[in-house]
């Protein structure tokens, strides 16, 4: 008999998490005014608000933090840092940063001005508000595939060339400092890019004189999904492909936070030096001296360690195999969710698990509070509050898809916890028609609203009247 599958490694330090009652999670819920991010870590019991610095570090990491040099200037866990970025990413210029906005701030002040434009692949909430924020405009040239949560298609990732030529086009050079390649792409449901589409992507912005930077967070699992699914590359290490990747990147961002697995960190790695000059100035204003950038050395040499662990099969292979048994075990309850599944998070389709509801009500926003109330569970909406409002008109965007991410930690919760995540979503979807009404704003802030966000329920229910 063929041995079942199991994970890459053992469990060498836990801790406890706890379950509560529903009466308290309602109590919990109305005082955070429906904000999930206003929760208390432990009022929830399963949280799978972001893999995003939630994963858990090896023994090797904890060894490396032990080494780290917390000198000033020319630390060697420095040195261990760039030595990684060069052998696994091929990378000859880095800045650490403190997270993946820091890099993105820090890259952005030295390339982009008012009046730009940044086509891409769904760019990230981060990335499109530090663009917004110097009044340029990002400009998605997703797929339209992407856009449907049901149909199959391998790369949903991918950039749509014509729309991309389009902009490339119909914009002066001087107004297109970069063209951003989102590997996985977080915003389309954690969706790969195909090696094919980032090789012609690179082509077409060599032809027209623009730079290629990948927004990179979760690069090793979109390498992993080009050796499972793109033809020629079955037999390639991750390593490999990795290394094949960043050939059609002129630079990059990076949240060390996820494919990394450590708890902070970030850096922009770059070929070009002039502008690794020009970003040196804007890390050492707004990060730290450039062999530290915001952070200490013991955390550059854990994230040393963790860019080796995060690009090996086994681990990969762990990791996306448990996001897909969530996945399946969703979909086997009949609810509608992104396909194929994504490498780090399964991606609700509340339009189609809420229909009657409008989408003025926050319907996405609406299951995810509906969630944590059968089980404690902290799921983060990807729909109208995430999408903000328009920079000129002040209304609301309503994003083609309305999702609730159930984003999984690296390394940190097994499949009982799954299992649990399933029936509990089961439990709402058989009770949906009783959910009658959303949620309302009581107060926004102007730009990434929904971290701070404060929500009614939309219609006066008995309880509120
Ligand atoms: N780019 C992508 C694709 C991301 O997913 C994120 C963060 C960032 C950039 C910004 O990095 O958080 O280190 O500053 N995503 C997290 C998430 C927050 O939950 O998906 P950061």
């Amino acid at each position: 008999m063929e041995l079942p599958f199991s994970e890459s490694y053992k469990i060498k330090m836990v801790e406890p998490i706890r379950k509560s009652t529903r009466e308290e999670r309602e109590r919990w819920i109305k005082e955070a005014k429906y904000n999930l991010f206003n929760l208390r870590s432990d009022q929830v019991f399963i949280d799978l608000l972001t893999d995003s610095g939630t994963g858990a570090m090896s023994d090797r990491q904890w060894a490396a933090m032990m080494l780290g040099d917390e000198s000033y200037a020319g630390a060697s866990s420095y040195y261990n840092l760039k030595n990684a970025i060069k052998n696994i990413l091929g990378f000859d210029y880095f800045l650490p940063t403190h997270q993946g906005r820091a890099a993105e701030n820090v890259l952005f002040s030295a390339l982009v001005k008012e009046g730009d434009v940044v086509p891409g692949n769904s760019h990230f909430d981060t990335t499109k508000g530090h663009i917004e924020f110097r009044k340029a405009s990002a400009i998605d040239c997703t797929i339209d595939e992407a856009f449907d949560t049901t149909l199959d298609h391998p790369f949903k990732g991918n950039l749509d060339l014509n729309k991309l030529e389009h902009v490339l086009v119909s914009n002066p050079k001087e107004n297109i400092p970069m063209i951003i390649v989102t590997v996985t792409c977080n915003s389309s449901g954690g969706q790969p890019v195909s090696l094919q589409n980032m090789r012609d992507v690179y082509a077409m912005a060599k032809k027209y004189g623009i730079r290629v930077i990948f927004d990179s967070a979760r690069f090793a699992e979109n390498a992993y999904f080009i050796k499972m699914r793109e033809e020629g590359y079955a037999d390639k290490s991750i390593k490999d492909i990795v290394k094949e990747m960043y050939t059609y990147a002129d630079g990059m961002t990076m949240s060390s936070k996820k494919d990394a697995i450590v708890n902070m960190g970030g850096f922009i790695a770059l070929k070009e030096e002039d502008l690794f000059k020009k970003a040196c100035q804007f890390n050492i204003i707004y990060e730290g001296f450039i062999t530290y950038g915001g952070m200490s050395g013991r955390d550059m040499n854990a994230l040393a360690q963790g860019l080796d662990e995060g690009t090996e099969f086994d681990y990969l292979e762990t990791r996306i195999k448990q996001v897909a048994y969530l996945g399946q075990k969703i979909k086997e309850y009949g609810i509608t969710i992104q396909e194929p599944f994504g490498g780090h998070a399964i991606f609700i389709d509340a339009k189609k698990f809420l229909p009657h509801l409008p989408k003025e009500e926050y319907v996405a926003q609406t299951l995810a509070v509906e969630l944590y109330k059968e089980a404690g569970i902290r799921g983060v909406e990807i729909g109208t509050l995430l999408a903000d409002r328009d920079p000129v008109t002040r209304e609301n965007r309503y994003p083609a898809l309305e999702l609730v991410r159930l984003a999984i930690p690296r390394r940190v919760y097994t499949n009982n916890h799954m299992d649990v995540i399933a029936v509990a979503l089961k439990n709402v979807f058989d009770r949906r028609e009783s959910i009658k009404q959303g949620y309302k704003i009581l107060d926004e802030a102007p730009i990434m609203r929904h971290f701070t966000v404060e929500l009614a329920p939309a219609v006066k229910t008995e309880a509120t009247v």
